[in-house]
């Protein structure tokens, strides 16, 4: 998997099957090559780029069989793109058995040139006991021993029921097997009732216990209400047999919810029935409203899927789905739970986002990009919290005054429900902000009323409490000791190039105020920061090209920090740790370790 894009988990990304590139997120409508509804090709002016379909009922049915065994399957649906196959786990749920083995069901799939085939996995449902999914997880673990994908990719579910310590396990043991695609399984009773938020504690478990290289699926996970909070939580792929199981039951996909198609006055723009009303539906013959009707669902799903991409793309994927949490009592249930894992969110989110941080409700307070700052600021003076609430703040004044004066630190701005020291006034996200306008707090000083000999104190205190957020508690004076020189802008008063002795050290970014280092400025972190961190170290094949300023391809990388942050200054060292390079970390240190293609970090100034 190659990722274009990223937003903490949710990426735009992208793998090769035997039929062409798979761009991710996508859906794969279910086709079941009994009924087909839509055909797969008028799917493609959709925008559908793969499909499923159920190697069971083709394999059960002679006719089917025959020609999907001479002609092949994309010959037999008219598609030319990847297809994926099911097993008959989920008849097998259903109808409470199937015929056939996992062996010979893989082979099967093959021999009618699936490009991504399935193993006969365990179902686990919801209300299974603990020990029986635990079996049904090993059980499914060692049938992938069983089978040879030969050119196609094979797919290994993680089961578990809603077992969180179950799923992690699950997705530990299949990330330990040769499955190079991984559906989350045994989760549509869940979707089917609307329980996103055990959804969520599923797609958490899995998704960070299983490498990021490979595309993880949900089965079944075909509703646009859901998918961006899907899509968040780091899954690529969909499948749906909703889009026609609605509009068999004459029900309709919205981005946040499902209607009867009987009772909508007007169809939104993005649908195809738009020009259509009630008596014109009401003139079809049966066969007639479901294929319609099934079509308003492909595009309700395609055109949430277009959405999501254009999120990621932007970041702001978290502010979508928060705004979206609103449009249901089953997602804002989810949001609370999805907000649970902001700490564990942000170790995946990047230093700084492309845009403006918004602030929308309270909820934003637990934006992974908030979590960080008040983490460091939790730490910034002496141990006390520093990102005040207002409440406290209104209630208190005197006593917060008087600490930040005992701290020496006597400016603040306000910043969504508090207020922070002012170092971080031009940093992501406490200037690249949308909301409450930020200012300062008037009782406690202005730096205008200072002299000038404090202002340039000011200064220097500043740009080592940004290095202190950016890379970690001691960095700043690591960076900037006593007597570096700070220039500024002078059309804006901003602070842009730090420099030592005449040489430049870094250049803060106005974009996100955070720094951008020279040679100079990584020879300092490197000198004074030991150990693993703030460091990537690659083998000595690289070694001569990273000196040279070429990138760092994951292939080459022997060791890393693994609290490396996405998107941040990271040191390349040589496998005896000489400074070769810097540059920006593609992706952070949790997730380094997941990905052989590709550029890790793409390097800027090197040691030559
Ligand atoms: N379709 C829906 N759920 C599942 C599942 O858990 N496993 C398989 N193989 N297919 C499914």
């Amino acid at each position: 998997m190659e990722v274009l894009f990223r937003d903490g988990l949710a990426r735009i990304g992208r793998f090769s099957t035997p039929h062409g590139e798979l761009e991710t997120p996508t859906v794969m409508p279910v086709i079941n090559p009994n009924i087909i509804v839509v055909s797969p090709s008028e799917m493609k002016r959709i925008g559908v780029r793969a499909i499923i379909t159920n190697s069971y009922i083709i394999r059960r049915n002679a006719e089917l069989r025959e020609k999907a065994l001479s002609s092949g399957l994309h010959s037999m649906l008219s598609f030319d793109g990847p297809i994926m196959t099911d097993s008959g786990t989920f008849q097998s749920y259903v109808y409470g058995g199937v015929e056939y083995d996992n062996a010979g069901m893989v082979e099967f799939q093959k021999s009618i040139g699936s490009d991504i085939v399935t193993i006969l996995d365990v179902f686990t449902k919801p209300e299974d006991p603990y020990e029986q999914v635990r079996r049904a997880i090993e059980v499914t673990r060692a049938r992938v021993d069983e089978v040879d994908p030969g050119d196609s990719l094979l797919a290994g579910p993680i089961q578990g029921s809603i077992y969180d310590d179950l799923r992690a396990y699950s997705a530990k043991l299949m990330s330990g097997s040769k499955a190079t695609y991984l559906p989350i399984g045994g989760v549509v009773p869940l979707l089917e009732s609307y329980r996103y938020a055990d959804l969520v504690r599923i797609i958490v478990n899995s998704k960070v216990n299983a490498p990021f290289s490979r595309p993880i699926h949900l089965f079944g996970g075909g509703h646009p209400m859901f998918i961006p909070m899907a899509v968040l939580l780091g899954v690529d792929i969909f499948d749906s047999a909703s889009y026609v199981k609605y509009a068999r039951d004459g029900r309709l996909l919205f981005p946040d919810g499902t209607r009867d198609a009987s009772e909508v006055l007007e169809f939104p723009y993005w649908s195809p029935l738009r020009d259509m009303q009630q008596r014109d539906i009401a003139a079809m013959d049966k066969r007639e409203r479901l294929y319609w009707f099934s079509l308003h669902n492909l595009h309700a799903l395609f055109s949430e899927i277009r959405e999501v991409r254009i999120r990621i793309e932007e970041q702001t994927l978290w502010e979508y789905v928060q705004s979206k949490a609103m449009a249901h009592p089953t997602l804002l249930e989810a949001f609370r739970t999805l907000r649970s894992y902001s700490r564990l969110l942000e170790r995946y989110t990047e230093v700084s986002k492309k845009n403006s941080f918004m602030y929308l409700d309270t909820r934003s307070l637990e934006h992974p990009s908030a979590v960080r700052l008040s983490r460091f600021l939790e730490s910034f003076v002496g141990g006390d919290p520093v990102f005040v609430p207002r409440a406290e703040y209104e209630g208190n004044r005197g006593a917060v005054i008087s600490r930040y004066e005992r701290s020496q630190r006597p400016f603040l701005v306000q910043w969504m429900h508090g207020w922070v020291p002012m170092e971080l006034e031009d940093t992501y996200p406490v200037q690249q902000y949308v909301g409450p306008e930020a200012r300062l707090i008037p009782d406690v000083g202005s730096p205008l009323e200072e002299e000038g000999q404090r202002l340039r104190d000011f200064d220097l205190e500043k740009v080592r409490a940004i290095a202190d957020y950016q890379f970690g508690k001691g960095a700043g004076r690591v960076l900037f000791p006593d007597g570096t020189e700070i220039v500024k802008s002078r059309a804006t008063g901003r602070i842009r190039t730090i420099s030592y002795g005449g040489v430049q050290v870094a250049t803060m970014r106005p974009k996100d105020g955070l720094f951008t280092l020279t040679m100079e400025g990584a020879r300092r972190l490197h000198q004074g920061i030991g150990g693993k961190r703030l460091r990537v170290f690659v083998n000595r094949e690289s070694e001569a090209f990273n000196r040279a300023g070429y990138n760092v391809f994951f292939k080459f990388i022997v060791d890393f920090d693994p609290e490396i942050v996405a998107g941040n200054e990271t040191l390349v060292v040589s496998e005896g740790d000489d400074l070769l390079a810097v540059g920006k970390a593609s992706v952070s240190g949790l997730e380094m370790a997941s990905y052989r293609k590709g550029v890790a970090v793409k390097v800027h100034h090197s040691a030559g």
